[in-house]
């Protein structure tokens, strides 16, 4: 066996895919050939029909899709309970991975993995995600839970079940282009994790659980949450520069910054940039924006312009600062990720059933010395 490595799996190509397409020199991201730019000023059903579906959808399907999705959103009161039940030292991507678990139990389709029962669990994911982060947040709070409204878009449901009140436009339309830019990203870990469950031919709600445990940690989608509190921490503008050099003389990871496939600006971090200083605009409140602008000259100065080193902000830095004006509690972020990612996973976990091969890489095996 020819003996190829390459630490992390950086570069190596593990499979055939049509839904996502990264150009990491020229700072690209296309869903199925749609500019991710473009993409964000639809609805999150529209682009999650055409991430799973493969094709744009017309003005009956999307109705129709939507409505599925809507009618699906409720929770059993069992799965309530459950959340209840948990031990709340735990988090809402905890809580989300149990309760999507204990959901699958239930699911008269939990045995059967034809391509209909996948669709129909998939959906059932996708509207049920934002349900149960919503209701743990509200009941870990002391709050009651509140019932999915059927007349709101995806992302301003979201945030009515969260809040207690119904968002402004803006607000709702901010976190559908979220669940957009967050929908999908090729290879990256945690999709990678749910498609190696699915190689195994095991239901896709195993699948979904492994992509949910991969995007938890702190170098994927946890660095959201990461972001949200390094600007807490550093408080004003003023303090930031001691903040990045103390990280750049210790050597420390800067959080929202950096990636393995982008040499240049992540384009969902443009966006997301917009985003966030129209939110502060409209909250007359720029101080959250202006730290991140901050971090980020100054980081760019360090790292690209000092260092040679294709370090910039990724999708995580500015959509962090973006839950902070949607008032999302930091703890919440990688969970809020989550709904926006599911139907990314179900459209890759579709494509590796419907031509699998197992994915089993091998091992460079070194000898112990001992
Ligand atoms: N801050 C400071 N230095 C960095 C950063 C950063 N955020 N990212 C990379 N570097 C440096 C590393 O220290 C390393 O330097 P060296 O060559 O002198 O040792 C070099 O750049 C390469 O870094 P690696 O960690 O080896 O690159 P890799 O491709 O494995 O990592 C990763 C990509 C994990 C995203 C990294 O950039 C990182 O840890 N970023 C911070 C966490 C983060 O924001 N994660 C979210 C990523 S997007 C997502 O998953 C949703």
């Amino acid at each position: 066996m020819e003996d190829k490595f390459a630490k992390g799996l950086e570069n190596v190509i593990a499979l055939e895919s049509g839904i996502s397409f990264i150009d990491g020199e020229k700072g690209i991201l296309e869903y199925r050939g749609f500019d991710i730019a473009e993409l964000s000023k639809l609805s999150y059903d529209q682009v999650s029909y055409m991430l799973i579906m493969g094709k744009m959808p017309g003005e009956e399907e999307l109705e129709e899709f939507s409505d599925n999705l809507k009618e699906l959103r409720k929770i059993t009161d069992s799965a309530f309970k459950v959340m209840r039940f948990c031990n709340y030292n735990i988090e809402a991507m905890d809580a989300l991975r149990t309760t999507i678990s204990y959901m699958s139990h239930c699911d008269p389709d939990l045995n059967d993995n034809s391509p209909e029962a996948n669709l129909r669990k998939g959906m059932k994911m996708i509207a049920r995600f934002p349900t149960v982060v919503a209701s743990f947040s509200r009941v870990k709070n002391g709050l009651e839970e509140i019932e999915p409204d059927p007349e709101l878009s995806h992302g301003a449901n979201f945030l009515y079940m969260l809040r207690g009140k119904r968002p402004t436009d803006l607000e709702s339309r901010i976190l559908e282009t979220d669940f957009i830019l967050s929908a999908d990203h090729e290879l990256n870990p945690s999709t990678f994790t749910a498609r190696t469950i699915t190689s195994t031919l095991s239901d896709i709600h195993s699948s979904v659980i492994g992509g949910l445990c991969a995007l938890k940690g702190p170098l994927h989608g946890g660095a959201r949450m990461e972001v949200m509190e390094m600007v807490d921490e550093i408080g004003t503008v003023d303090e930031v520069e001691a903040f990045v050099m103390g990280k750049v003389q210790n050597h420390e990871k800067l959080m929202g910054f950096g990636h393995r496939v982008y040499k240049t600006y992540d384009p969902r971090a443009k966006v997301y940039k917009k985003l966030a200083k129209q939110i502060a605009e409209e909250r007359n409140d720029m101080l959250w924006f202006d730290i991140a602008e901050r971090i980020e000259t100054i980081a760019y100065r360090e790292f690209v312009q000092n260092k040679d080193k294709p370090i910039y902000p990724n999708v995580d830095f500015y959509s962090g600062i973006v839950y902070k004006y949607l008032d999302i509690p930091p703890k919440l972020a990688t969970a809020v990720f989550a709904i926006g990612r599911i139907s990314g996973w179900i459209a890759h976990c579709l494509e590796q059933y419907s031509d699998n091969r197992l994915i089993r890489p091998r091992a460079k095996f070194i000898r112990s010395k001992l």
